[in-house]
């Protein structure tokens, strides 16, 4: 009796000892789910610079909305498309005149709406900022702001005439802007601290003067004047002297971009002392143009002002680039300009299609792209009246549904290439049906217009390849043949296939092979329409020298 009252009272304790362990683990799971995510953050490393959210490296897969459709009738039928786009991020507009009706009254049901049902979609948002610049025009500041021209003043143009843009050199213009943004950040922090949601925002929207190359305003022809501030002067290396001595042709353009570069900046900075997110603003290019500011938004941060921005606007991480030119040339020669040691490459909007579902490759391997974002990812224009619940991805944007999909299951290994700078990309395009790369220790030769089946000329053919070790690679992409040679004159004759695995990284970066490509899958070599992530260990042998013709074409 004794020994079973002793029995019991042990167990009591071990149940005892058992319920409390649990209880904090719990307690501590609970602590944990309750501590906020950690802040967004640009890490630049070994000179390439990789974007942090939940303190991990992050690809932006991004789609932006078309302009009129963040509003929750029009948002709650497109989630769906969403999904099937495979985005993980979704940039979506808040404009100034629905945010603020009346001077200092906020409204944050849009908001509200818009980050929640991102949040309950499993996807991030960048909030692109419509105030006082939208393409540059100042189209979404609030009615009570467009109507009240002599509280807050328009540029003007060199006959005088105010325009569509607000002056940036209104103390008036600035604080209401910068206060609607500031209630925007407090808002944001209120709703998003735990989350995170939010993991970026875009500070206006394409800004500078459509329609003159400066402000004439009698303040800004005052301002003109004076001597190029000592910052600016001293920033770019430049000697001193006014803005027709220190900037020639472009003084007008400078002055501007100067101008409305502290505008924004200031902006930025109130923001970001409220809550602390990564901010940008992008771009209207001006290439493909005579060379006019004022044709295009004159001020902004086109290529020829970049280092009139990097001076005036330190709190922006990057001047992201907006790129809708079909042509490669213009592509590349954009992305360049924006890739730079102090500016890392953001393609904020693309054009879709299979055209820039390729250009999506360059971006990334070419140019370490943080990210890329096609824009009007949704239906243009859907009405709140539509009968349909969801809505469809259009087929247009098929090739970068697939891409998204892809990337995403071999995001932590390509996210490590770019840092190691050993990413690659061949890429098809008119003419070119094969494309030569090199490596340490082995030449690999891409095919395209495979398979021969396919029923359309779209060209398809785009291929991310990384070396990971003397004799691996990975291989990361669609519609290409690919053939492996030893470097001609290494001495080795033979590049044989130890093997090939067809898999995918899991969001910590481990390897999960789906299964071998042997037999005809290694015979043929093609990357199929869907999409493949294939780890390929090759052996290089000293055999007779291998001339075999080139692979035959399939039938
Ligand atoms: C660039 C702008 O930034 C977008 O908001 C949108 O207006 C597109 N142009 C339309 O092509």
């Amino acid at each position: 009796m004794k020994l079973i009252k002793h029995r019991n009272f042990l167990k009591s304790i071990g149940y005892l000892l058992v319920f409390s362990c649990i209880a904090v683990l719990n307690f501590k799971a609970n602590a944990q789910s309750n501590k906020d995510k950690p802040f967004p953050r640009v890490v630049k490393e070994n000179g390439k610079y990789t974007y942090y959210v939940d303190d991990k490296p992050y690809l932006i897969l991004g789609g932006q909305l078309w302009n009129s459709s963040a509003w929750p009738d029009v948002l709650s039928k497109e989630w769906s498309q969403l999904k099937e786009l495979n985005c993980n991020t979704l940039e979506a507009p808040v404009y100034w005149e629905n945010i603020e009706p009346e001077p200092g009254k906020f409204n944050f049901n849009e908001v509200d709406s818009l980050i929640l049902g991102a949040r309950k979609n499993d996807l991030r948002l960048i909030i692109l900022w419509f105030g006082s610049f939208k393409n540059g025009s100042m189209s979404y500041v609030p009615t009570w702001m467009k109507e009240d021209i002599e509280k807050y003043p328009r540029m003007e143009n060199s006959g005088g005439e105010p325009i569509q843009v607000l002056s940036v050199l209104s103390e008036e213009n600035l604080n209401a802007d910068k206060n609607a943004f500031v209630a925007l950040m407090k808002h944001i922090k209120e709703i998003d601290s735990k989350d995170k949601t939010v993991i970026m925002m875009q500070v206006e929207n394409e800004s500078g003067s459509l329609g003159t190359d400066r402000d004439y305003s009698a303040k800004a022809n005052e301002v003109f004047d004076q001597p190029v501030p000592t910052k600016l002067v001293s920033g770019l290396g430049k000697e001193s002297g006014n803005w027709d001595k220190v900037f020639g042709v472009e003084a007008a353009e400078a002055f501007n971009a100067y101008h409305i570069a502290t505008y924004i900046n200031s902006i930025a900075k109130a923001g970001k002392e409220v809550y602390p997110l990564p901010m940008y603003t992008n771009v209207w290019t001006r290439e493909n143009y005579f060379e006019r500011p004022g044709e295009y938004p004159s001020g902004g941060p086109t290529s020829n002002m970049i280092p009139v921005w990097k001076v005036a606007a330190p709190e922006l991480f990057t001047l992201a680039l907006d790129v809708y030119h079909q042509n490669i040339e213009s592509f590349k020669d954009r992305c360049e300009k924006y890739s730079r040691e102090d500016n890392p490459l953001f393609i904020a909007e693309m054009g879709n299609g299979d055209v820039f579902a390729r250009y999506q490759f360059y971006a990334l391997a070419d140019y370490s792209a943080i990210g890329v974002a096609p824009y009007g990812v949704d239906p243009f224009h859907l009405s709140p009246h539509d009968k349909r619940d969801k809505v469809h991805l259009d087929n247009k944007l098929q090739y970068i549904a697939s891409n998204f999909s892809l990337f995403s299951k071999a995001m932590p290994q390509i996210l490590k290439m770019q840092e190691n700078g050993n990413l690659q990309c061949a890429v098809q395009e008119e003419g070119l049906r094969e494309k030569l790369l090199h490596f340490e220790g082995y030449d690999l030769l891409f095919q395209f217009g495979f398979p021969t089946y396919k029923e359309h000329n779209d060209k398809t053919g785009r291929v991310l390849i990384g070396q990971v070790a003397e004799d691996e690679f990975v291989v990361i992409g669609f519609d290409a043949k690919f053939i492996f040679r030893p470097t001609y004159g290494s001495g080795y004759n033979k590049a044989e296939y130890v093997s090939i695995e067809d898999g995918y990284y899991n969001a910590e970066g481990n390897w999960h092979k789906v299964r071998n490509w042997n037999g005809d899958a290694a015979y043929h070599s093609t990357l199929p329409p869907d999409g493949s992530i294939l780890k390929i260990k090759l052996q290089r042998l000293k055999t007779s020298k291998e001339m075999t013709i080139k692979p035959n074409f399939e039938k």
